[in-house]
């Protein structure tokens, strides 16, 4: 079995949790161990981080922000992500650390070679095989979330920023195309799950006919 991370990062509202649930799907039904977790969260400390990091009743400076995401991240790579891929698991994350570079570094301003920095001792250099940005235009994509109920800190945030966002995760794809798909959020949900299994598929080495049913 080929362990193979990868992640799903995109602005709020793109979708990103019902493709991940669209491709643990597949991999169940082609009989592939697989891990679902996401940031901040996926471990007891992490999700009592998330409570502290989405709570909009708090206040809390980009840095101790940043710190605190690492934190959760921190030992997400070793409660959660190491031990899965040690299985020779596919590992599926909802955002990971180039969330933290899009909305501290772009959206925030905080320096990229600092949050790279303390980025590599956090995951321990884990870097993700695949990462799917899901892109959209975050007017619609607040939207979208605003469906779903009251909004959390970050989606508090306004326009200007997450327009930031959205551009500092699209500077990160053009920089590594490699590691990257970037699809369009605004196509058809059926269309993206078929465009995400394809690229998973090539990267399993997964025989066309099972990549493409
Ligand atoms: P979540 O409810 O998971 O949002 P979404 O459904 O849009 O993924 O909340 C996570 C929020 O935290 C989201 O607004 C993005 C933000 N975030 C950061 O700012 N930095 C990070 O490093 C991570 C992982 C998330």
């Amino acid at each position: 079995m080929t362990p193979l991370f990868l992640t799903f990062e995109g602005p709020e509202g793109a979708g990103k949790s019902t493709q991940l649930r669209h491709l643990a799907a597949r991999l169940a039904a082609a009989g592939l161990p697989h891990t679902v977790t996401r940031e901040p969260g996926g471990t007891p400390l992490g999700t009592r981080v998330r409570g502290v990091l989405l709570d909009p009743a708090l206040g809390i400076d980009p840095l101790p922000e940043f710190l605190l995401y690492s934190a959760s991240r921190a030992q997400l790579v070793r409660e959660v992500l190491r031990p899965a891929l040690a299985r020779g698991e596919v590992v599926l994350c909802d955002r990971y650390a180039d969330s933290s570079l899009a909305y501290q570094g772009a959206g925030r301003g905080l320096d990229p070679g600092f949050l790279q920095a303390v980025t590599a001792a956090a995951t321990g250099g884990l870097t993700p095989d695949l990462t799917v940005l899901l892109d959209l235009d975050p007017a619609l994509g607040l939207r979208r979330a605003a469906w779903r109920g009251q909004p959390d800190r970050l989606e508090q945030a306004d326009l200007a920023f997450h327009e930031r966002v959205r551009r500092g995760f699209l500077a990160l794809a053009a920089a590594e195309p490699g590691r990257f798909l970037v699809l369009d959020a605004a196509r058809d949900e059926a269309e993206l799950a078929e465009a995400i299994w394809r690229a998973v598929g090539e990267r399993l080495n997964l025989p066309q006919e099972q990549a493409s049913g």
